[in-house]
């Protein structure tokens, strides 16, 4: 199936769309009785799809004691272990903040399956998730720069479109743009407060999900949709590797990233 291309009003209209895709693969697995995946981005594109997402899952009284999530990543320290939960930038933090603590505790979420890939262990994540069959869904946003996760880009003469795509989960240094950005976003300019390094599930495991949502809302994301839509893989947009997946869709907010029609 080629990449699906979902255009929405707005950032409230792309937030219910993905809170409802999420949802609904959530319910269709737990019925089925397996345990359920879920591969969880952070980030402002979230925020609205997270209350959205504890909201429904509330409504329906689901029992959630097999659901299992795994962020995408969190920033390391100096120290080479997670920066600590209560970092004003922590991805631990947030999902805390704007999921978790916002589901009703007779649901059952176990806090045991709160996934984080470990700067210390990283490939044990891979093996993992490998273990339990793969993520189920994975939602993803996109950086100014194209990346996903923390896999930032790189240029084709450093490595191939497949080693690319096979990249483990691991430790990374971030990107100037990156850093600049996120000082910018949440951290009120102050680069300082920007930690260096993070740990980022890899590009193999992001692509073996069974099913990808990728959310784009905001103007600066216009620029690495434009070159996803010109349907050339590169390491140096990760985002184009959506392209080649059997069951991935991007859902995008017309009035702030305002596409052209079409493919
Ligand atoms: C966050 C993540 C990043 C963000 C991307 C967009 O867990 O992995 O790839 O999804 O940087 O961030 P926002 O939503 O803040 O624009």
């Amino acid at each position: 199936m080629a990449l699906n291309w979902v255009r929405v009003e707005n950032y409230e209209a792309m937030s219910r769309l993905a809170a409802e895709r999420a949802f609904d693969a959530i319910e269709q697995r737990l019925r089925e009785n397996h345990p359920m995946l879920l591969g969880l981005a952070t980030g402002n594109t979230m925020l609205s799809l997270y209350k959205r997402l504890a909201g429904m899952l509330n409504g329906r009284g689901f029992d959630l004691s097999q659901l299992h999530t795994v962020n995408l990543d969190e920033y390391v320290g100096a120290n080479g272990q997670w920066v600590s939960a209560d970092h004003p930038l922590s991805y631990r933090g947030y999902v805390q903040k704007n999921f978790f603590s916002r589901l009703d505790l007779k649901l059952g979420m176990n806090r045991e399956h709160i996934h984080f890939p470990d700067p210390t262990r990283p490939a044990a994540m891979d093996e993992w998730i490998r273990s339990m069959g793969g993520l189920d869904f994975q939602l993803l946003g996109i950086g100014f720069n194209g990346h996903i996760g923390f896999n930032e880009p790189m240029p084709e003469a450093a490595i191939s479109v497949e080693a690319f795509a096979a990249l483990p989960s691991r430790v990374v240094g971030l990107t100037e743009l990156t850093i600049d950005t996120n000082a910018r976003l949440t951290a009120a300019g102050d680069h300082s407060k920007v930690p260096r390094q993070a740990v980022t599930l890899g590009m193999e495991a992001i692509l073996a999900a069974k099913e990808i949502v990728l959310l784009a809302c905001f103007p600066q994301q216009r620029q690495p949709l434009c070159r996803l839509r010109q349907g050339r893989v590169t390491p140096e947009l990760p985002g184009s590797y959506l392209i080649n997946h059997p069951n991935a869709t991007i859902i995008y907010a017309d009035d702030q990233v305002g596409l052209e029609e079409g493919p």
